[in-house]
């Protein structure tokens, strides 16, 4: 049997982040959207007992130690099913970029997992949410949600199609971890600040200008000194758009209502720094 799902990218529309927890975690309030830019993934699934293959990752990390290959033994842990799984990825989302990619991939792989043998909600959402912070979002979320907690308490809310455009450095990519823990050390005596949540749908609802008076991402400090970010940031100052990085980094974008912004904001990114980004188009879901 042989199975294809998408996994779609997400950008963070807004990222506060609170203090560092005793569970290493932080506390977070997000907007999340889902981009049209995605991986994708093949299952193929033969009899015997369990065992997971991930092809297409390579050189992405260790084998076995993949988000798909732990969300698949998490999975068959809790359902006791058995069989040889062996996944395929067509990887069109950047590693180390904020998108979410690895994320999504795990939570793609389990819906269609659970297609053979459904978990109860409550199971596949404890499951994914050990597989990783962003997990809940990519199950639960739709195409637009309020994420808090430490990623696991995931609020859908409407969502907007906007235009987008992605923006990765080629030479900077940023570890998940190495990031909250720089941040920690940029602000240790600030308080974190978080907005109401009816007031955070009310801001997303407005042109995406007027975002910038209200939305934030507190990782953007983590990367305003390096000179590509400024540039960038400068380039999206004159815009009729919203701008910032997505996630801890590194991938930088610009969203608007507006396509012709789009347009020139990809114009103006080639022409500036052309040989140090790779730049996409996609829209919001
Ligand atoms: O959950 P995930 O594996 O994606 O998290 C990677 C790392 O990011 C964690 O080990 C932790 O250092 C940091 N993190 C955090 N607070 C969150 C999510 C992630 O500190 N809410």
């Amino acid at each position: 049997m042989n199975m294809t799902a998408q996994a779609h990218a997400k950008i963070n529309l807004h990222l506060a982040v609170g203090p560092l927890r005793s569970d290493g975690y932080h506390h977070l309030q997000s907007l999340f959207a889902r981009l049209e830019l995605a991986d994708v993934i093949t299952v193929d699934i033969e009899e015997g007992p369990f065992s997971v293959v991930v092809e297409g990752l390579g050189g992405v990390c260790e084998p076995g130690t993949d988000t798909m290959s732990r969300a698949a033994r998490l999975w068959h842990e809790a359902s006791g099913w058995d069989g040889r799984l062996t996944v395929s990825i067509e990887k069109n989302i950047p590693v180390q970029s904020g998108l979410g990619g690895g994320s999504s991939d795990a939570a793609s792989l389990l819906s269609l997992l659970n297609t053979i043998k459904p978990l109860p909600e409550d199971r596949l959402h404890q499951i994914a949410t050990r597989v990783g912070s962003d997990v809940p979002f990519f199950l639960f979320g739709g195409n637009a949600a309020i994420v808090e907690g430490r990623g696991e308490r995931v609020t859908p809310i409407a969502s907007r199609p906007l235009g987008v455009l992605l923006v990765m450095p080629r030479d900077f990519a940023v570890s998940t971890a190495e990031a909250y823990a720089h941040l920690d050390r940029l602000r240790a005596h600030e308080t974190p600040r978080f907005i109401d949540p009816v007031r955070l749908v009310d801001i997303y609802n407005k042109s995406c200008p007027m975002w910038v008076d209200s939305l934030y991402n507190d990782f953007y400090p983590t990367v305003a000194e390096l000179p590509l970010y400024q540039r960038l940031n400068a380039l999206g100052d004159g815009l009729e758009g919203y701008a910032t990085i997505s996630g801890s980094g590194a991938c930088w974008y610009i969203v608007s209502e507006d396509d012709s912004c789009i347009r020139e904001a990809e114009k103006s990114v080639q022409d500036h720094v052309g040989d140090r980004v790779v730049c996409w188009q996609s829209r919001l879901l």
